[in-house]
């Protein structure tokens, strides 16, 4: 691919436990934003991978009676099977327990030290373990028992021990001119605002390593064996290390650093938008262009947690609704940057309007009335009525660049409901054309009217590739299109079906599902 690189990662998870539905909608969203660009003739590099050191994986291994690094390979193992189950196409997937890993940490800490911005001091405040990071005094909430907790509810503890700073202080302004001069940096916009407000409230220098009388379970920090990198700064060099960090001269790294889009959660926000750009800053290296967050995904309007006995696994998901109609649920359904739910309800009623009734069917009743009424072959269309016109230009001219905007923003609940008005259009035209009528009045006019709907199918079906790949592919094999014209590139009248094409029987692609099955909720 010669286009123009396009780098996107998402965060990479703990293995504090198995994946589930908020792991899978953030794998699934940036699968769908890398399938949307490669569409879109860009050459990417999409990277995901697994968080394995930390208090937070060392503790939960301990618990479970096994070493964090037999852990840690256990439920990497688990994400990395994820990825194949939902379809993710990552072209790399990094382990913070690998070699290259190491070796790119090291060479940032040792960055940042020469520059004069890390500092041995003694570390004294309050720590989470869930979260792995620190908080101050007035940002906490104390219960009735003295146990304090963190702004987003999770537990914290007292710490002090000697330990590496990092200078965040200084960045204060750098990083309050960043948001000022790129304001895309932070996406949503509203997340923009509450990390402004956050950083102008003047920064604290950041506790950035561990001592082994604490934690052992880390990446070592150059030239002190007593102390252990913070897992953060070590999680947040993965972007690097998936592109040749600290080959900086390597072509990867050349082509694809900075990365184009960091695709996280809400509640990690501030480590990607605070600290990784001022370690970038600090070690003179460029910053990614922007982070989107994007919000998280209640079960049946409750977080999902394992004492509430509601964390649903993908595997279950996927078994019980089909893949591409979990990813089309998650994308249709969740709203750009906001808190989703998911219900069964819900997926159903969404799975068999839009999938099995909307574009399942239409394409099925249209391929089905070629195999019937025209030899089985693409037939032939002679004088374009206004509305056969019409229908044709809206796909070739505004169904890509009406995409386009809300992709490049995440907002693939919008690209969706631009394509099924679309599919919606496109079932007005048949009945107003009404071809199962023309078969005896005019033949002629109805092959128009087929040919007419089969290209929109096939221009609809490139367009869904990104979110329902399987389902779209098919439609595109019935079609007889090759794989090297399914590009947004070919929706174009260049590219449109040859009459005389025989095509397969046409199969049903989205089956409608049966309401009663409730998914299964996750093992770990
Ligand atoms: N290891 C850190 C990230 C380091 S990135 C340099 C981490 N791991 S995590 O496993 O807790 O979360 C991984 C991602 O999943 C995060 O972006 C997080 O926000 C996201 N989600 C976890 N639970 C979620 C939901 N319920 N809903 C949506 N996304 C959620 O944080």
């Amino acid at each position: 691919m010669s286009g123009k690189p396009f780098y996107i990662t998402t965060a990479i998870s703990y293995v504090n436990g198995v994946p589930h539905l908020g792991h899978a909608y953030e794998a699934i969203l940036t699968d769908v934003m890398a399938r949307f660009k490669r569409l879109d003739g860009y050459d990417v590099k999409f990277l995901t991978g697994t968080d394995e050191h930390g208090e937070k994986v060392a503790k939960t291994a301990e618990d479970n009676g096994v070493s964090p690094r037999e852990f840690a390979d256990r439920n990497a193992a688990a994400f990395q099977r994820m990825t194949e189950t939902l379809n993710i196409s990552n072209d790399d997937f990094i382990r913070t327990t690998q070699e290259r890993h190491y070796k790119a940490s090291q060479a940032l800490w040792t960055r940042l030290q020469e520059n004069g911005d890390i500092y041995l001091g003694k570390y004294e405040g309050w720590y989470s373990v869930r979260e792995e990071a620190y908080f101050g005094e007035d940002e906490l909430r104390e219960a009735e028992d003295g146990q304090k907790f963190s702004p987003n509810g999770t537990e914290v503890k007292w710490v002090e021990e000697e330990s590496y700073f990092f200078k965040l202080s200084a960045y204060t302004d750098k990083l309050l001119a960043l948001y000022e001069a790129h304001p895309e940096f932070i996406q949503p916009e509203s997340r923009r605002n509450e990390i402004i407000s956050f950083v102008k409230q003047g920064l604290r220098d950041l506790s950035i390593s561990r001592h082994k009388d604490r934690l052992q379970w880390g990446i070592p920090v150059p030239g002190d064996d007593n102390h252990v990198m913070y897992v953060w700064l070590d999680a947040l060099t993965n972007y690097m290390t998936g592109v040749g960090y600290p080959d900086e001269a390597d072509a990867e790294f050349q082509k694809f650093w900075p990365a184009d889009y960091h695709v996280i959660g809400k509640d990690i926000i501030r480590f990607h938008c605070i600290y990784w750009p001022a370690f970038l800053m600090a070690a003179n290296l460029p910053l990614p262009k922007a982070v989107f967050a994007h919000g998280f995904i209640n079960v049946k309007g409750e977080k999902m947690s394992k004492s509430v006995g509601n964390v649903l696994s993908p595997d279950g998901l996927v078994e019980t609704y089909g893949l591409d109609q979990i990813r089309y649920f998650l994308m249709r359904e969740i709203p750009h940057g906001q808190d989703g739910n998911f219900s069964h309800e819900r997926a159903v009623g969404r799975i068999n309007a839009d999938l099995a009734n909307g574009i399942g069917n239409l394409a099925q009743r249209t391929l089905s009335m070629i195999y019937k009424n025209c030899d089985g072959k693409i037939p032939e269309a002679n004088n374009y009525d206004e509305s056969d016109k019409i229908l044709l230009l809206k796909m070739y001219k505004y169904l890509v660049s009406g995409m386009r905007p809300y992709a490049e923003a995440l907002m693939f609940n919008q690209v969706l409901m631009g394509i099924w008005d679309d599919i919606s259009d496109c079932d007005s035209y048949i009945d107003y054309n009404a071809p199962w009528r023309l078969k005896t009045e005019n033949p002629e006019r109805m092959k128009t009217v087929l040919y007419t709907v089969a290209e929109v199918v096939r221009c609809l079906a490139i367009a869904m590739q990104p979110v329902t790949p399987e389902g779209a592919g098919r439609l595109l094999d019935q079609l007889k299109i090759p794989a090297t014209e399914r590009d947004f590139a070919h929706i174009c009248p260049e590219y449109a079906l040859k009459p005389g094409t025989a095509i397969n029987k046409p199969e049903g692609v989205f089956p409608r599902i049966a309401e009663d099955e409730e998914p299964q909720v996750a093992a770990g």
